[in-house]
């Protein structure tokens, strides 16, 4: 009998209510790990949950902005109270806005940095003692392509982006000796409901660009190379696209 690769672990996925988070949520389940689902519309996290309990998993749902760092923090606990220990962390919580510097909304960027990078600085720093304390741990962020170079009218976007490969950077030489692995996903465009919500027509759904995109299946694929890698290896980063687009 084969067993399943996560059995018994415990992940933490934000950002997990749709989008590519929840295709990483759906995948982990299948693994075998019991998941946290975090978000912040409390419905969709809650039926997510439901979604993973029926087919077979462990799963709660949890409605948190995790801009807010003590709705990251409760995140946690409640998860560890719940489930258990948690081993693995995805951030993938964001959101995107885009614009030239002149016509951009300061607002907007305000709104990025609290979720894209904020968002992943507290969940980690949330989970992180657990794992440390342990000796071991995954801990994964989905920065983005944007998280690597420049691109004009996604200033914003990716000052947040570069915020959280700095972040990560950083993080990685303070805890990898320790136990706890630190990756870096910097993806191209994946089909989600991202591009639905920016606030300019780019790979609008039915669209041909649009169909030429990643699916977050294939997000979710990077992550299991990083999880079913032995303990002694780490992928720091990874830039990744769909063959449609080169960057
Ligand atoms: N789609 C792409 O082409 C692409 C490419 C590279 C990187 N990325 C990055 O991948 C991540 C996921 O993107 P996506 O394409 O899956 O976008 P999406 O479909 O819009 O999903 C975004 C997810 O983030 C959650 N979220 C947003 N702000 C949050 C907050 N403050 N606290 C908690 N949850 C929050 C949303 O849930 P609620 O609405 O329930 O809060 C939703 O589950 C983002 O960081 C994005 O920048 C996307």
């Amino acid at each position: 009998m084969t067993s399943l690769t996560l059995e018994g672990q415990v992940a933490l996925v934000t950002g997990a209510t749709r989008g590519l988070g929840l295709g990483i949520a759906r995948r982990l389940a299948a693994e075998g790990a019991a998941v946290s689902v975090v978000g912040r519309d409390a419905g969709r996290a809650a039926s997510v949950a439901a979604e993973l309990g029926v087919a077979g998993g462990r799963a709660i749902g949890l409605s948190a902005d995790v801009g807010v760092w003590e709705m990251a923090a409760e995140a946690v606990e409640q998860t560890e109270a719940a489930l258990g220990p948690i081993d693995i962390v995805v951030a993938a919580a964001g959101v995107g806005a885009i614009g030239t510097v002149v016509e951009a909304d300061p607002s907007d960027w305000r709104r990025m940095i609290d979720a894209n990078y904020l968002g992943t600085a507290h969940i980690v720093k949330a989970a992180l003692p657990g794992m440390l304390g342990r000796g071991r741990g995954d801990i994964v962020a989905i920065a983005s392509a944007g998280g690597t170079k420049g691109y004009p009218e996604w200033s914003g976007y990716c000052a947040s982006k570069w915020a959280v490969v700095g972040f990560m950077e950083c993080l990685a030489q303070e805890v990898t000796t320790q136990g706890v692995r630190v990756c870096t996903l910097c993806p191209g465009g994946v089909d989600t409901p991202f591009w639905d919500d920016l606030n300019k027509d780019i790979h609008r759904a039915g669209t041909a660009t649009r169909a030429g995109l990643m699916r977050p299946d294939d997000v979710a694929e990077t992550v299991m190379l990083q999880l079913r890698l032995p303990r002694s290896v780490l992928i720091k980063r990874t830039v990744f696209f769909p063959t449609s687009e080169w960057h």
